[in-house]
């Protein structure tokens, strides 16, 4: 069984983006080092725009083939006219809304987010799911969860959208390693205790 991996940026107090989800302000912090971070660890957690804007076009995937995210998440993506934002992975967006996907590369995923996930992680591959986010999908998709990697930037937002918008419920994560940066950045990453 492959692993479904919540990748995702946060503020101090744990928020995604501003209450409006608008995590733009986060940007400022991939900055050499950290770039020099996700490009070793991550390649394809960056999206293909910024892999051409950086020159990286050409990385080989490391950890995921396939990526998950809710149509709130994508829509950022669509806003500027891209319809393949992960073109180097498989890309599955959640949405009751899109009636037909925008794009030969995106699976709509019309119902049961969760019974598709299960159906994705089943699948024979040496390589991993990465859930985007947003908040709504991830909330969702929380007891579906193996593993956690956040990276938390050393701003404090005081409200904002949560790391998973669901109801209250203790689910326990081991932690497996930190990394610390210059500029304040720490990428922690947990793998779920069943
Ligand atoms: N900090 C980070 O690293 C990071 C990463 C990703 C995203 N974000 C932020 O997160 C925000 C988006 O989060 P969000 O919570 O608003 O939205 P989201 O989770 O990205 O997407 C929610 C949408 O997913 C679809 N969906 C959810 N459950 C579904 C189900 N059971 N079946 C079918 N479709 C389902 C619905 O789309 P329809 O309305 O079309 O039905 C729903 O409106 C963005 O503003 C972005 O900036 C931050």
């Amino acid at each position: 069984m492959r692993k479904l991996t919540y990748f995702i940026a946060c503020s101090i107090d744990g928020f995604i983006g501003g209450p409006d989800g608008d995590a733009s302000f986060m940007t400022r912090f991939v900055d050499e080092e950290f770039l020099g971070f996700l490009t070793a660890e991550y390649p394809e957690t960056l999206s293909t725009h910024g892999r051409r804007h950086f020159g990286l076009d050409d990385l080989p995937n490391k950890r995921f083939d396939t990526i998950v995210q809710g149509r709130g998440s994508y829509d950022l993506a669509l806003k500027e006219g891209i319809t393949s934002p992960y073109a180097h992975l498989r890309e599955y967006v959640a949405s009751r809304t899109l009636t037909r996907s925008p794009d030969p590369n995106v699976e709509i995923i019309s119902a049961d987010p969760v019974g598709r996930v299960r159906e994705l992680k089943a699948e024979d591959s040496p390589f991993d799911i990465y859930l985007c986010g947003g908040s709504a999908l991830a909330g969702e998709l929380i007891d579906e969860i193996d593993e956690l990697v956040i990276k938390t930037y050393p701003v404090v937002l005081g409200t904002g959208m949560p790391m998973f918008g669901s109801g209250f419920a203790v689910s326990q994560f081991a932690p497996e390693s930190v990394r610390t940066f210059g500029n304040g950045v720490l990428v922690r990453t947990y793998s779920r205790k069943r």
